[in-house]
């Protein structure tokens, strides 16, 4: 066998996070629409939902994650050469958003860009930023999953308007050179995938080319559950025929903070045991793109994932698109 060869990983080197203050239980949303405290319940497992302020914009919370995540890492602006900023609900149809945070956080080097896989689009900007630092083009990535969610929901559609939420999360991916073996810290392995024919499952009815408006979110919600499980499943089980791990070596089960039904059912599925399992859907409902940065920090937090921990990620959404990494923290 060839003995393992030095290589570079991207190695997590802070967190952060934001959620905008108030917070709307599900009584105050049944005083808005026809549901229940125990439909959302029991359908979803979501109990609260943070929402944006008037003015709040995404490109706010995402300054604040990334704020706290520099913070965190004890790094500045002037350490970090590149910014991806996944979010379905930019500031602006342009210029990026990333590019507004990159000019918030006093930044006028490096490169900053936007990337649109709607609830995947955390998994796929940690895919991306890990390709930038192992090519050796860029030294440290803030990576940022941000949504203002509630700005594109129908307020009177009862069958979505319960499920999303506001916020913001954010990690440091540095470029750092490894043994080559699975002990090396950092994002191991990523594995994306889409398939435009399901567009109309989940989408939005608006935008600058179709309608020249914002437009509402629309999902065909049986429908995508009917997929999620499959799907994710998938590249999990891609990521762990990569790095020939299995459920065992997890430390930590972080998916998409979607439906709780969705993230037991996949879990069931590969034998992850439950307490591996970390949820917040219960107090964000589903921040999209931010979910996982979001369950992230909150397990950085309250000191379960530790350095050295094996994460898995993984996220399913609009398009459809959906991927996993695994990453040594
Ligand atoms: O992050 C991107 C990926 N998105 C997802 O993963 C979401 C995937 N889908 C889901 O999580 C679930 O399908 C939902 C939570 C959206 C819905 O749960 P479900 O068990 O699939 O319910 P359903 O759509 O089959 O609806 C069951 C019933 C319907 O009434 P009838 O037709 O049986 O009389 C709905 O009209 O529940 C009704 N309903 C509600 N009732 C009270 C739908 N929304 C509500 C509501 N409150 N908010």
């Amino acid at each position: 066998m060839n003995a393992p060869q030095k290589r570079l990983r991207s190695v997590v080197a802070g967190i952060g996070s934001y959620l905008p203050e108030r917070c709307v239980d599900n009584v105050e949303l049944a005083r808005m629409v026809d549901t229940s405290d125990d439909w959302i319940v029991q359908r979803t497992g979501i109990r609260t939902r943070h929402i944006a302020a008037e003015g709040e914009t995404t490109s706010m919370l995402a300054t604040k994650a990334a704020e706290q995540a520099l913070a965190n890492a004890g790094l500045t602006a002037a350490d970090i050469d590149l910014i991806i900023l996944a979010t379905a609900t930019p500031d602006y149809t342009f210029p990026a958003t990333a590019t507004l945070v990159q000019a918030a956080l006093g930044m006028t080097h490096g490169v900053a860009f936007d990337l649109q896989a709607v609830c995947s689009g955390f998994v796929f900007a940690v895919s991306t930023a890990d390709k930038f630092l192992i090519s050796g083009s860029h030294k440290r990535a803030l990576v940022i999953g941000a949504e203002t969610f509630s700005r594109i929901l129908d307020w009177k559609d009862r069958t979505t308007c319960v499920l999303f939420g506001d916020g913001a999360g954010a990690i440091i991916l540095e470029a750092q050179e490894g043994e080559g073996t699975l002990a090396d810290r950092g994002v191991l392995t990523s594995h994306l995938r889409s398939d435009g024919r399901h567009r109309e499952k989940l989408f939005v009815d608006g935008g600058p080319s179709t309608t020249q408006t914002v437009g509402h979110l629309r999902m065909a919600g049986r429908e995508v559950f009917r997929h999620a499980v499959g799907m994710v499943t998938d590249v999990m089980i891609d990521a762990f025929a990569a790095t020939g791990t299995s459920a065992e070596d997890l430390d930590w089960f972080v998916p998409h903070q979607a439906n709780e039904r969705i993230i037991d059912a996949s879990a069931e599925k590969l034998g992850i045991a439950a307490q591996k399992i970390v949820k917040t859907v219960s107090m964000h409902g589903n921040t999209s793109a931010a979910s996982i940065p979001l369950a992230l920090a909150a397990a950085c937090a309250d000191g379960r994932i530790q350095k050295g921990h094996l994460v898995m990620i993984e996220a399913m959404g609009g398009g459809f698109t959906w991927g996993s990494a695994l990453i040594r923290w």
